[in-house]
């Protein structure tokens, strides 16, 4: 019997297989702050993968704050938030964030994948209906999995199935349908129909929850997300939104009425049973509401190069479209640009040619996206220079053609 010290060949031999399938993951180490440039591995690298999308993770004001918070408060919170764990910063940024989305309520998370294990779980109820669009992010299909409640997966974007599935499945008997969405899917950058999605939701009494991980610092106004872009604040019973994106911190939240907080509070056993976050991550998502408010133009700035992308990609005949995905609900000023090799191992050799000309772009393989769609996911920051995203996207068009799928 060999010792657990030597090793696991039964997992080297998984690892193996998924290596030889070109599915192997592995992780690169980045010397800090990430930013649209950063030494990775050793080198410097025009990085054209993280969520950073407004630069605020290396912004000297936001890093000031997150210090400021850890000498005045502490380093770690010390506890769950029901235990000892809500301190006064926490309540500050709960209720600055419940103004930023209008919703009269906010509670933190110590991850956006732990507000969506938790939400879902504690508004789908046993004996319930849980309805999740079929490209939804892993954290809301793993809440879903968890809640225990009865699963109908939509057809991507399709509220018309939605609505079918809701009146062939649902009788008044039962507790209220729950609905989830991302409000811009984080693999194809396109936006949920939420408009429709809301009016099926109220037409069958059904909660809906908008997951706006990707849509926070983005679309709308002063950046409040998808919700807010299509004129529905107050009409969606739970907004999700993450710190650790455009906000450049870490930690989640849900927004929504006191009543459903409360309920959250009682209920959600991700923040029940998880130490609150860091004193450093709340101060520093703090300091980015206060640039997001006092400097609009990030965004615009963001959109603006998201849309230059796009542009250039087209104009070099890179094609940005995604089978299942409907173009005409693609916002060109949404970072996130996928870009469909189709076979994995493709997809890693032209990451590996664009490593070397000093470009990192993530390679998304399955099972993060479906059999025979991996792709090439660009995200654009507000801090990037127009003229070094069209030199990318001119290698990035050579490394696609010498890379050329087989005839
Ligand atoms: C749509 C969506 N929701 C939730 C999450 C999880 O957020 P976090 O990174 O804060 O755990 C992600 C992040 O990858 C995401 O893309």
């Amino acid at each position: 019997m060999s010792r657990p010290a030597d090793g696991d060949p039964a997992l080297r031999a998984q690892l193996a297989q998924l290596e030889r399938e070109g599915l192997r993951r592995s992780l690169r180490t980045v010397e800090g702050p990430v930013g649209p440039r950063a030494v990775v591995d050793g080198r410097e690298l025009l990085l054209l993968c993280t969520n950073d999308y407004l630069g605020l993770a290396g912004d000297a004001r936001v890093r000031a704050a997150a210090a400021r918070a850890a000498i005045d408060h502490g380093a770690g919170a010390g506890s769950s938030r029901l235990i000892a764990g809500t301190l006064r910063l926490h309540r500050e940024l709960e209720d600055e964030l419940a103004r930023f989305e209008g919703t009269g309520g906010a509670v933190l998370f110590g991850a956006g994948f732990l507000a969506n294990v938790g939400v879902v779980g504690a508004l789908a109820q046993r004996g319930g209906i849980v309805c999740s669009d079929a490209l939804n992010h892993a954290s809301i299909i793993d809440g879903v999995r968890l809640s225990g409640a009865e699963r109908v997966v939509y057809r991507h974007g399709d509220w018309e199935h939605l609505d079918h599935e809701l009146r062939i499945r649902h009788e008044t008997a039962r507790p209220a349908p729950l609905v989830v969405t991302d409000g811009v899917f984080s693999m194809d950058g396109d936006v949920a129909p939420l408009p429709e999605l809301v009016e099926v939701c109220r037409r069958h009494g059904a909660r809906l929850v908008v997951d706006e991980a990707h849509a926070t610092g983005v679309l709308g106004p002063g950046g409040r997300g998808s919700v807010a872009a299509a004129g529905l604040e107050g009409e969606v019973d739970a907004i999700v939104g993450t710190l650790g994106k455009a906000l450049g911190s870490s930690g989640a939240y849900v927004a929504a009425h006191p009543d459903v907080v409360a309920w959250l509070v009682n209920r959600a056993r991700s923040l029940i049973f998880s130490t609150a976050p860091g004193p450093p991550a709340i101060g520093a998502a703090l300091g980015a509401l206060e640039v997001l408010r006092a400097e609009p133009e990030r965004t615009a700035r963001l959109r603006a190069n998201a849309a230059l992308v796009r542009e250039e990609l087209r104009a070099a005949g890179v094609r940005t479209d995604v089978p299942g995905i409907d173009p005409g609900d693609v916002d060109p000023g949404v970072p996130i640009v996928p870009i469909v090799l189709g076979a994995a191992d493709r997809a890693m050799a032209v990451t590996g040619e664009l490593l070397e000309a000093g470009i990192y772009v993530q390679a998304i393989r399955p099972p993060t996206v479906p059999d025979g769609t991996s792709r090439l996911r660009l995200t654009v920051s507000s801090e990037h220079e127009p003229d070094e995203l069209r030199d990318a996207v001119r290698r990035l068009a050579t490394a696609i053609d010498r890379q050329a799928a087989p005839a």
